[in-house]
This record gives C-alpha cells, structure tokens and sequence, in this order.
C-alpha cells in the first residue's frame, strides 16, 4: 500500500503516525477509539490559503458547517474571520454560539419550515437563499407577522454537470434544487409583490468533490446575463454566492482543485457582475483536517479473502458504503508486510467497509489504523445504529491536545426514551 501523506500536518515521527506533534498511539491509550482527531493547523492553514486566493475579491467567505459542526472547529474558523454557510435552525444555534454574528450567516436548504425562517428572521442573517416561488411566499409572510425586512438570494440550478458522484450532484434540473434561471427572471421581476422582502443575491451551489474550474465557469456564464438584468430593476443586489464544491485529495496521487485555480478562473466573471462574492466551501477547509482512528479487533479470513475487522464502523464514516467513497488507510505504527485485504467495522450490514481489496498494511489485533480526509462529512453522519455509541472527537495544536466531544455512553443512547 502507498504510505503517501496526504497534508504535512500528518506524518510519521519515529515509524509512529502523528498529527502535528502528538502521537496517535498517546491519543488512543488516552481518548480510546473510535476516536475522530482534528489538526488545528491544518484547518487554520487550508483557510488562509482560500483568503489568500479570493483576497483582491474581499469575499465573504462562509465555512458550510453541515461539514463539521463541532464547536470547537466553527469557532477556530471564527477567528479567523469566517462566516456560515447553514442549512437547519440546528447549525444557524451552533454557528451562533461558536462566535459567528448573524449578519454573517447564510441559510441554504429546500425545506425551511416557518419555524426556522422565523429563529432566522429575528436573529437576522445576512440572507435566505431562496430554492422555490412557495418558499419565498413563506419567507415574505413570515417577515411581516414579525413586522421584520427579510433579504433572500434565489438560488438559481444553472442546469451544469459538475463532473461528480451522482450523489453530490446538486447544479442539474433534475436534481431537487434551486429554481431554473427562467423562473428566478420572472421572481426578480415580481419582487413589489413581496414588500418585505429584499432580493439581495444570487446564489448557486452545483455540487461537491469538484476537481475542475469548468462546471463553476459554464454555471456564472449562464448567471451573469440575469445577474445583468436584475441589478438594472433592483437596487438592493450586493452579493454574488457561487457555493462550495472544491474537490479535496482522498489519496495522495489524487489532484485537488487549488483555491488559487478557482480564483483565477472565476473572478474575472465575478468582476464582470458588479457583486460581492460570497464563496460556501467546506470540504476543501475541513476534510483533511481530520482522521478516523480506529483499532484492529480481528483479522479472519474467509475462502480467499482478508477481512481486517476494526472497532469503527459505517455508523461513524458512512461515505464508502454511501458514495463508495475511496479514504486512505494509514497503519498508526509502519509495518513492512503488505496483504491484500478488506477494512470492515462490526455493523451488521454487508456494506460496512472501509476499503475493499485494498493493499494493506499486516496488521494484528490490537494494531491502530488512520482512516484519513473524515475531517468532513464525517463525524456529523453519524448515527447511532445497532446502539453503536458516537466516537470521541479530539483536537490537536502543535503538542498539546484536547477533547472537544466527549464520547457517548450507553446512558446517553436511552436517555431521550420515554
Ligand atoms: N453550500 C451548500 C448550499 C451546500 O449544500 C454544500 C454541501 C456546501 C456549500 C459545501 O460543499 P463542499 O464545499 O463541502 O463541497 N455528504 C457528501 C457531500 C454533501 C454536500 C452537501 N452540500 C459527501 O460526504 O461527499
């Protein structure tokens, strides 16, 4: 197997697998596994890189919480100067309390109910972006119950393939979101039915994983003539929101869409429109940040295969059986053997695998493995299933680290039961 290090905030340090300064072996015998743990440094770099990039634009850039939602990680973002990109009432309270002013929080998503278009309303953020004629019905109704000024970004579905798993393809008509350009024209020119309600924006988030500029320049080029059209008519649009998307590397041969590449093919359009760019990027700040450490319980085989069995299972990374997503694979200690094995969890559920047929590290019960890049999309996926307690999450800053999430308990599985 390839021992590539993805991020050079995770390296070996005498054969030993270590974030930052602290070794993975110290954090297991302290935290138990499975344990999440998180680079400080590598989030905090990764988001000055795409401040670095986007900086002539002065945009807002707001970190998709859905990503991660620990505190600790928003709140590290805040004072870097970020903003929220949330999508439930849950993550608008979580992106509160990390430290992140209203004002500075946008809130995507099909299916706002009233309840969390009114939590928005009164804490006032920046906008709603708006993903269908009912919706903006609601949002106008609910602001004049409140006697509040609602602003609200259409969120236009530019009908543009971004080249990636099916599943996190979210800028084609037939996926469920946004509102085609035509239909965001004809709302644009029937905001005085909406007294209050001001259009402020134009948003598009076309998917996830991207690897090239291509899919977000085609998508502004079909943005730009309505963006033309209804800065003429209203007065009140300030911001351009292209989303996130930014494909992260999963294996250390794999490219990655620099934040650099992107600024240099979509500022030029962004120039041209005349608006604020707000960017939503999430995996590209927090997926590799973090790591999935887990401990070998087995190794059996079966006819001719291996199964390495861990104490982690798809109920705390669900992206490989989900998206049969590929995650690199790191024994804790270097280990010269290699097999060809299976990486499963104890989920009784076929697909529960890690990785499949994989060269690996011959590993023995007691052994450590690094599943790498789960700094997004993964703790927050989680679930209780089969009464599988959430794992710990661990945050690390040079040589010292800390609990950040304690792990759950049996206690805590019940305790919601009447
Ligand atoms: N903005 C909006 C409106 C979004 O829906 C999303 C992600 C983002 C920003 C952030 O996208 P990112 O920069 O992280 O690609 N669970 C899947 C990914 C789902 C993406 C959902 N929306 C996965 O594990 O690959």
């Amino acid at each position: 197997m390839s021992r590539g290090i993805i991020a050079p905030e995770f390296e070996y340090q005498d054969g030993t697998l270590a974030v930052e300064r602290v070794s993975l072996l110290e954090l297991a015998e302290e935290y138990g596994t499975p344990l999440y743990v998180y680079s400080r440094g590598h989030l905090v770099r990764r988001y000055t890189e795409l401040a670095d990039a986007f900086r002539e634009a002065d945009p807002l850039i707001c970190f998709s919480v859905k990503v991660n939602t620990n505190r600790a990680l928003i709140s590290t973002l805040a004072e870097q100067g970020a903003a929220a990109d949330v999508v439930s009432g849950g993550e608008l309270t979580r992106a509160l309390q990390a430290g992140i002013p209203a004002r500075r929080i946008v809130f995507a998503g099909v299916g706002k109910t009233a309840a969390e278009i009114d939590l928005a309303l009164k804490e006032g953020i920046l906008f709603f972006t708006v993903e269908s004629e009912g919706e903006l019905e609601l949002v106008s109704r609910r602001a004049r119950a409140l006697g509040l000024r609602a602003r609200i970004a259409p969120r236009v579905n530019p009908d543009v393939d971004p080249q990636t798993h099916r599943f996190i393809s979210t800028g084609k008509l037939e996926n469920k979101f946004g509102m085609d350009v035509e239909r965001v024209r004809r709302l644009g020119a029937q905001m005085e039915q909406y007294p209050a309600v001001d259009l402020v924006g134009l948003h598009m988030h076309i998917g996830s994983q991207i690897t090239t500029p291509d899919p977000y320049v085609l998508a502004l080029q079909r943005m730009l003539p309505l963006a033309a059209e209804l800065r003429g008519r209203l007065s009140s649009l300030e911001y351009l929101d292209v989303g996130g998307g930014m494909g992260i590397r999963y294996s250390p041969t794999d490219d990655e869409l620099s934040a650099a590449r992107l600024a240099r093919a979509i500022l030029p359009l962004v120039r041209e429109s005349g608006l604020r760019l707000v960017i939503e990027p999430g995996r590209y700040i927090a997926g590799n940040c973090g790591l999935l450490l887990t401990r070998v319980l087995y190794v059996k085989e079966n006819g001719a295969r291996t199964f390495v069995i861990v104490d982690a299972g798809m109920t705390d990374l669900i992206r490989p059986p989900l998206y049969g997503a590929y995650h690199h694979i790191l024994p804790v200690r270097e280990v010269g053997e290699i097999i060809i094995g299976d990486v499963v969890g104890p989920v009784c559920e076929t697909p529960d695998f890690f990785a499949a047929q994989r060269s690996l590290p011959a590993v023995r019960p007691g052994d450590l493995l690094a599943v790498m890049s789960a700094g997004a999309y993964g703790f927050v996926m989680s679930s209780n299933y089969n009464s599988r307690c959430r794992p710990a999450e661990v945050m690390v800053q040079g040589s010292s680290h800390r609990l950040v999430r304690r792990r759950e308990s049996i206690a805590d599985l019940t305790r919601l039961e009447l």
